[in-house]
This record gives C-alpha cells, sequence and structure tokens, in this order.
C-alpha cells in the first residue's frame, strides 16, 4: 500500500509560489528550490528510527535520540534532480548521492537509461529518489524499477509538483514506495508539462532558456 504525502505548510506555500512564477530570477529559482528540497527532506525523514545514546550536556547526563538503522543515500534523476540535492544535503550530509540518467526511445517511448552511478553499498541503504517534477511518471518508475534491481528494498520519492497522472503511475507501479510532494497540480498537458507547474525545472535551474 503506498502512501502519498502532500506538505501542507504556509512557507512551502510561500515558497512554491514564487518558484512557478515566470517572474523569477535564475538566482532566486536556484535559492527556492534548495529551500523547497531542505524542507522536502525534514517531511521524508519523519520516520526515521532513532535510539538513544548516553551523552553528557554541561549540566547534566541524559541519555538522547539519534537517527539509527539503515544509512541514507540520495539518488537524483538528471538533469533536474541535481538542483534539489545541494537542499537534501544541507539536512542530511552524511547521505551518499547516486545519479541516473533516462531518455525516451523516439519510437518505443520507454525510458533508456543512459548512466548511472550507484554507491556499491546501495542495497543496504535506504534510497531517497529526487526529482522535482512527477509529470507522466514514466522516468521515476524506470528509475525505481532500476533501483530495484541494484538490490535496493527500502524506497522513498520526493518531487516537488506531481501531475494526477504521475502520482497514479508511480502508485501503480510502487505501491510500497512512498512519495512526497509540495503539490499536485491539476492535469498534464498534451506537451507533457505540468499545469499550472512552473515550466521546465531543468531549464530553470540550469538557465538554459
Ligand atoms: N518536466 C518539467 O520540467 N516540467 C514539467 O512540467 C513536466 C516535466
Amino acid at each position: 500500500m503506498s502512501s502519498v504525502h502532500v506538505v501542507d505548510h504556509p512557507l512551502m506555500q510561500h515558497k512554491l509560489t514564487y518558484v512557478r512564477s515566470q517572474d523569477t530570477t535564475t538566482d532566486n529559482f536556484r535559492r527556492l528550490v534548495r529551500e523547497i528540497a531542505a524542507m522536502l527532506a525534514y517531511e521524508v525523514t519523519r520516520d526515521l528510527p532513532t535510539e538513544l545514546i548516553d551523552i553528557q550536556t554541561p549540566v547534566a547526563a541524559m541519555r538522547s535520540p539519534v537517527i539509527s538503522g539503515k544509512k541514507l543515500c540520495l539518488v537524483s534523476i538528471l538533469r533536474a534532480g541535481n538542483g534539489m540535492l545541494d537542499g537534501m544535503i544541507d539536512l542530511l550530509p552524511g547521505a551518499r548521492v547516486g545519479h541516473i540518467g533516462l531518455f525516451r526511445d523516439p519510437t518505443t517511448l520507454e525510458p533508456i537509461e543512459y548512466y548511472l552511478k550507484l554507491p556499491e553499498d546501495i542495497q543496504e541503504r535506504t534510497v531517497i529518489v529526487v526529482d522535482p517534477m512527477l509529470a507522466t511518471g514514466n522516468s521515476a518508475v524506470a528509475a525505481l524499477h532500476r533501483l530495484k534491481e541494484a538490490g535496493v528494498t527500502s524506497l522513498k520519492m520526493v518531487c516537488m509538483i506531481g501531475s494526477p497522472e504521475g502520482v497514479k503511475a508511480l502508485t501503480e507501479a510502487h505501491p510500497d514506495v512512498s512519495l512526497t510532494l509540495a503539490a499536485i497540480d491539476d492535469h498534464l498537458n498534451d506537451h507533457g508539462y505540468i499545469v499550472p507547474g512552473l515550466g521546465d525545472a531543468g531549464d530553470r535551474i540550469f538557465g538554459t532558456k
């Protein structure tokens, strides 16, 4: 049974508004994506297990919680996923980072992998896959299949904005993967853009348009 969590917080809504606006400059867009990604990192790690350790404060001894269980790995779906990495790493500085690149075969329309670099011990880690826009869901679905093939058993998906179509595709293909987003928008248009969305996330992060 998959879980879908939309982060509903005034700060998130405020930052999303400005990240969506076509008047936002490239430098502000990058900063906002980083801040939104950090808030999503906070939410997606909400259920991590903790254990108590003994410490000494300047005043007293105490038992205090630290994160326990599997170590973390972030996997960015190229190229727009890279825009979310810094914000996630701000909160998760010890996480390893993998990358996966996929393109769509023009005849079969199937996602083809053109790049994959993952930590060697990835199957022992909880993996958080990041991609700002969950549009058709095809790339995310394929990336999650690939990570399962690599032996990963604990997976979470984090996006900024999803379409209803992408959320449905992902949750049907991977009911075991939790999905955390800042918003689910109205629909996908005929060009594969999320409406109202924010346009092409990769182009806006890297200033290529
Ligand atoms: N990818 C984007 O960057 N934006 C969309 O709206 C859909 C896919």
